[in-house]
């Protein structure tokens, strides 16, 4: 996997010694394609945030553990040993990558995504990431809002719940009507909940991706980056 460091001046601030590039916004709006490939054209690496709190879920899920649980969940995940890698997924020597992707994990990782102590060591681990590779393209719900607030480029991706539910579709099959109603239940869960919600981040840029090719918004991202770089 490539690994660049764009320039090795640390400073105090992300933004004095990273390129991170924040990818926000609502499920099927295009984020993991679109931060894959731009991570890919900018020579970044890529993270998905998402993949973390499903690998929590997950390991919540084997071991028995009631997901609301928020001390029992809390500290299991700060013990979890976890690596996440862009086409694997590995939490406690476990490779969770298939079964993260479970309708019952989807459904269980909005509730443990409730869970202030696994966003608090979730955060860190992600802050933590960016540092040891000088940035990278980080992909999730709250990147740009509360985890990388001084992102050199924080965007938001979105598209009409028909849409979204059109890719789920393409993607794992099923029936739009069903799916549409998921993932407008989901948005409910992921906006309205007390810690880090999901919103539009100040200063961040609002793309629909609906009815556009992925190359185009890809290029729009990279000129945007390049706009920002000293
Ligand atoms: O993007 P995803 O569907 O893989 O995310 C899985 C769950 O984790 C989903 O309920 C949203 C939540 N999530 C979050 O709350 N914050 C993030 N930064 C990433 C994902």
């Amino acid at each position: 996997m490539t690994r660049v460091v764009l320039w090795g001046r640390v400073g105090n601030s992300v933004s004095d010694a990273q390129v991170i590039i924040a990818i926000d916004g609502p499920a099927g709006a295009g984020k993991s394609t679109i931060a894959k490939a731009l991570a890919h054209a900018m020579k970044l690496q890529y993270l998905d945030t998402g993949a973390m709190f499903r690998a929590v879920t997950s390991t919540v899920l084997r071991l028995g553990i009631d997901p609301s649980h928020i001390e029992q969940v809390g500290a299991l995940c700060e013990s979890l040993s976890l690596e996440v890698l862009e086409n694997q997924v590995i939490a406690d020597g476990v490779d969770v990558t298939v079964d993260i992707r479970t309708p019952a994990v989807t459904k269980a990782a909005s509730v443990i995504a409730t869970n202030p102590l696994v966003r608090a060591n979730l955060r860190s681990r992600q802050r933590a990431w960016t540092s040891m590779r000088g940035g990278g393209v980080v992909e999730g719900r709250d990147i740009g809002s509360v985890v990388f607030p001084d992102a050199t480029l924080k965007v938001y991706l979105t598209a009409t719940p028909r849409v979204r539910a059109s890719r789920r579709v393409a993607e794992i099959g099923g029936d739009v009507d069903e799916i549409e109603r998921l993932i407008r239940e989901r948005d409910f869960l992921d906006s309205t909940r007390a810690d880090s919600p999901l919103r539009e981040a100040e200063g961040s840029v609002l793309i629909d991706t609906s009815g556009r090719l992925v190359v185009d918004i890809v290029e729009q991202i990279v000129s945007l980056v390049e706009g920002r770089l000293p």
